[in-house]
């Protein structure tokens, strides 16, 4: 008897895993459970007619084996309702999940409007090196070797190249281009810069839009209204802006340009967190471009002359979208980019 029940749990065992469908393991289940033809309950079942002295281990064993089988009847059932289960939740006809769309940097996002914007002004966009050579940077555009200018722009110099420095400025492109075309032309040139300095409004890389046109008899008065249709298509169409007389080595006479609050207009509120009650804010530097700077470049300064500018782009930005860290801008947390 003891070899019969050994029998049963071992054919058991075999079945039950080889069961491919609920319904199968449920023939397998009565095949042995069955209560009137189940071989184990026949087994079982014999156990009274046994000599006395056997019953009891007989009966503990027999128990202990239809445990047994129960549990592994029941684990499998699981199986199958899981997996059932699983094949319930897909749901073929569901659309897909959309895909992530990636998008343009804030940063990239304001220069392509800046290019759009001067673009339909008639103005081309023109590119220069980052790294460029000390002439570029400084030297034609009227700043000589000792001159105070070059430490107000905390120079990065390249190590292993002579007189190399990281672009301090995009003026270096005015000069690239002046070599390379023949006026009249305008162009901007939108970029990277490079300047030893790191805080919350300030970062050792940062971007800058260059602005140039040469021509024959430009003034100011031409500057003005170039600046003012593109700042009043960037940035509010009721901007005005404020020229005040300053210092650029390449520019004669050279200008700092004012724009009014985005928030407040030119009746400045105290508690504007953008102006803070100036009603202005310093976004650029402008002027004529210097004699000498079109003499650098083979240019006669009797025959052409123009206007010049160069503003920063990532206060526009944090100004449009009141963004008090710009260091923000460069930790590329999606949290803060997908905003935009
Ligand atoms: N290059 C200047 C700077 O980085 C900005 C500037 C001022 C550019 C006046 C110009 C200009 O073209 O005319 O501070």
């Amino acid at each position: 008897m003891k070899k019969n029940l050994e029998e049963i749990k071992s054919t058991a065992i075999q079945q039950i895993s080889a069961a491919t469908t609920l319904d199968e393991l449920h023939e397998i289940e009565v095949e042995i459970l069955g209560r009137k033809q189940g071989s184990l309950s026949l087994l079982l079942r014999k156990v009274p007619s046994l000599p006395v002295e056997e019953r009891p281990e007989m009966g503990k064993q027999g128990n202990i084996v239809k445990k047994e089988i129960t549990q592994l009847i029941s684990n499998k059932q699981k199986e199958f309702e899981n997996a059932e289960e699983s094949e319930e939740f897909f749901d073929f006809s569901a659309p897909s999940p959309k895909p992530k769309i990636g998008k343009s940097h804030p940063i990239s996002q304001f220069i392509r409007e800046v290019e759009d914007v001067f673009g339909r002004l008639g103005f081309d966009i023109a590119d220069g090196p980052e790294i460029d050579d000390e002439h570029h940077n400084f030297n034609a555009l009227n700043i000589p070797e000792h001159h105070p200018a070059r430490e107000m722009q905390d120079t990065f110099w390249v190590k292993n190249l002579k007189k190399h420095v990281l672009r301090t400025q995009t003026s270096n492109v005015q000069i690239h281009f002046m070599e390379k075309n023949e006026p009249p032309f305008r162009i901007i040139a939108p970029g990277k810069v490079f300047r030893k300095d790191s805080d919350a409004t300030h970062s050792p890389m940062f971007h800058q839009v260059e602005g140039l046109m040469i021509d024959k008899n430009i003034s100011l008065a031409n500057l003005k209204f170039v600046l003012l249709s593109a700042l009043r298509e960037l940035i509010s169409p009721d901007l005005e802006l404020r020229f005040r007389l300053s210092y650029f080595p390449f520019t004669e006479p050279s200008l700092e340009v004012d724009a009014s609050c985005p928030i407040c207009g030119t009746n400045g509120k105290k508690e504007c967190r953008v102006c803070k009650g100036t009603s202005w804010l310093e976004i650029g530097g402008a002027g004529m471009v210097h004699p000498n700077v079109l003499k650098n470049v083979g240019l006669d300064s009797s025959q052409w002359n123009g206007f010049a500018f160069g503003f920063g782009i990532e206060r526009q930005v944090m100004i449009r979208h009141q963004i008090n860290d710009l260091r923000q801008f460069y930790e590329n947390d999606l949290r803060f980019l997908e905003q935009f």
